[in-house]
């Protein structure tokens, strides 16, 4: 008895000082249910591929402000035999779109027709793209992926009281363009379930006719009857043709780190890159985090970046965007003569370089790593908060107002303030520049970061700085996420930081040195969500507490 009572004693002490378990898997995204939902898929056996397909629809679901199907995105992979690659599933202009169609007769921007409504709908991409993925790298059946979305669309889900506010501030807008009876301007009270049984629908038809169950039949009908009832000129060819792109990523070496982002369309890649390689000469860690020489440098890097995205970025398949030189060391070093740590350059003296509210409500980014090695990040949106507000009533979902981003006039800001050139100019089936900063880091040639935001045109900023918190300032992941955050972008000629971050004195020996500082113009930048994995392979995952971002974990 006394021996059994020993052994019983020995297990007990030995169950409660059991190691915790090793995280093997990790994913993180804007919403609870949809982290949850990809690592159960994990969990089943299936890979980070399997994964991002469920986790999307997901957050197609239950965060319709950027979570989509009427929208697009960009997905960066890392095998887990190091294949690194893209894929671009970017919406595209309609066929019957041209550089005017945003200007009135005398060459005015028509206020809000790029951003709301019918003619603001680019051709959306998602669908195209998740099936994409899935040919290529899924394991488990599509209609295991797309399974859970369906459900939560059936039984619904709370939304948070985040949220809550966000749609309080649309409503009008959504009955304005949709009518009275539209989904999200019903009365919903915090606890109230949202059950969106039109979308529910439209899954399940996805799931049994695959693809074409959305860019042919009845629901792409629904589409484009509603884009045309509300001005929109988007075609059942311009659905019927859309295509998503495996593209080569950006990649460039920033001290002993491998950094791989997204290319053209997107802007990001490029701009991380160049910003890094201008300020890689001056040893950032030589100067505290967030103090004012660090802020300086960082500052001018971003100006002569942002500078150089207005005239040389836009849509690679249309035009000739010198990448190589653009992410030139030689270039880059150059491209900071001009700056002087005694006072701040001036945007208008910035020429690009001679080569002969909540915004981060907007987009969406998630991440995940499996348990076999492969990582993912995908940044995904329908890029303001809820698009277009046209929401196709008979299919549950909301359509994107990605035209925007094209130049819709060219030296006209767009609504993240950003200018552009011809180069980004409408053209039919053309894609429109993106910020989106999907990323992945290596050291010593092992995965060591995946990562990536919301936020426009601060997504790359915010990439930049999370970066650097890590590899320059040694934090740990979720500190690194957690830390404040400041943007410039060129023009406006104006130093965005966080509220109620950065010091007075800060902010008075900027503003001295002739730096443009603007406090209403101040807000929350990005949401980043991240996973880094240490040189022991143990993974973290941080959800950017800025949002209602969640990670969810596989132990083993
Ligand atoms: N729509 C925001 C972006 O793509 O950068």
């Amino acid at each position: 008895m006394i021996r059994l009572l020993f052994f019983l004693l020995i297990f007990l002490f030995g169950c409660n000082n059991s190691q915790p378990k090793k995280i093997v898997a990790a994913v993180v995204s804007a919403k609870k249910e949809a982290s949850e939902i990809g690592i159960k898929i994990i969990e089943k056996g299936g890979n980070a591929f399997d994964a991002m397909i469920a986790t999307d629809l997901a957050l197609a679901v239950c965060y319709p402000s950027a979570g989509n199907i009427g929208g697009g995105g960009f997905m960066i992979y890392r095998t887990s035999d190091g294949q690194v690659g893209t894929l671009d599933y970017r919406e595209k202009a309609p066929e019957k779109s041209n550089k005017d169609m945003f200007l009135d007769s005398d060459g005015n921007v028509i206020k809000g027709k790029s951003t709301i409504g019918g003619l603001s709908v680019g051709v959306p991409g998602t669908i195209a793209g998740l099936f994409e993925v899935h040919k290529r790298f899924g394991s488990l059946p599509f209609e295991t992926l797309i399974e859970p979305a369906i459900q939560l669309a059936r039984k619904g889900y709370v939304p948070t009281k985040n949220q809550l506010k966000n749609i309080e501030l649309y409503k009008d807008l959504f009955v304005s363009i949709n009518g009275k009876k539209t989904l999200f301007a019903s009365n919903l009270k915090e606890g109230d379930r949202i059950i969106n049984e039109a979308l529910a629908k439209t899954l399940e038809v996805i799931k049994e006719n695959g693809k074409d169950g959305f860019y042919k039949g009845e629901i792409a009908k629904h589409i484009v009857n509603n884009i045309k009832e509300s001005g929109g000129i988007l075609n059942i060819n311009d659905l019927n043709n859309y295509t998503p792109k495996w593209r080569t990523p950006i990649y460039f070496k920033y001290k002993d780190l491998d950094i791989y982002s997204m290319g053209p369309p997107s802007s990001g890649g490029i701009c991380l890159a160049q910003i890094l390689s201008m300020i890689e000469p001056y040893n950032l860690n030589q100067y505290p985090q967030n103090s004012i020489k660090a802020i300086q440098l960082l500052v001018e890097a971003q100006r002569r970046s942002y500078s150089d995205r207005s005239k040389f970025l836009g849509d690679s398949d249309y035009n000739n965007v010198p990448i190589d030189y653009l992410i030139n060391k030689y270039y880059l070093k150059n491209r900071m003569k001009s700056f002087s740590w005694e006072k701040a350059s001036i945007s208008e003296s910035i020429n690009p370089g001679d080569i002969s509210t909540f915004e981060s409500e907007e987009t969406t980014h998630y991440s995940i790593v499996d348990n076999y090695g492969n990582a993912v990040g995908v940044t995904t949106t329908l890029n303001s908060s809820f698009g277009s507000k046209l929401f196709v009533e008979q299919g549950g979902f909301f359509l994107n107002n990605q035209m925007d981003d094209f130049s819709i006039k060219i030296g006209q800001p767009n609504l993240y303030g950003l200018i552009g050139g011809d180069v980004n100019s409408v053209q039919p089936n053309k894609r429109m520049l993106s910020s989106m900063t999907p990323t992945i880091v290596e050291k010593d040639g092992k995965l060591s970061l995946v990562l990536g935001t919301p936020g426009g045109s601060t997504i790359i900023t915010s990439v930049l700085q999370t970066i650097l918190n890590i590899y320059e300032y040694g934090m740990p992941v979720q500190k690194a996420v957690n830390s404040p955050r400041f943007h410039h972008q060129w023009f406006p000629d104006n130093i965005v930081f966080e509220p109620n971050a950065f010091g007075e004195k800060l902010i008075k020996d900027l503003k001295r040195m002739g730096y443009k500082i603007d406090p209403s113009k101040n807000k929350i930048l990005g949401r980043v969500d991240a996973i880094y994995i240490n040189q022991d392979n143990l993974l973290t995952a941080a959800a950017d507490p800025r949002g209602d971002d969640n990670a969810q974990y596989l132990r083993e």
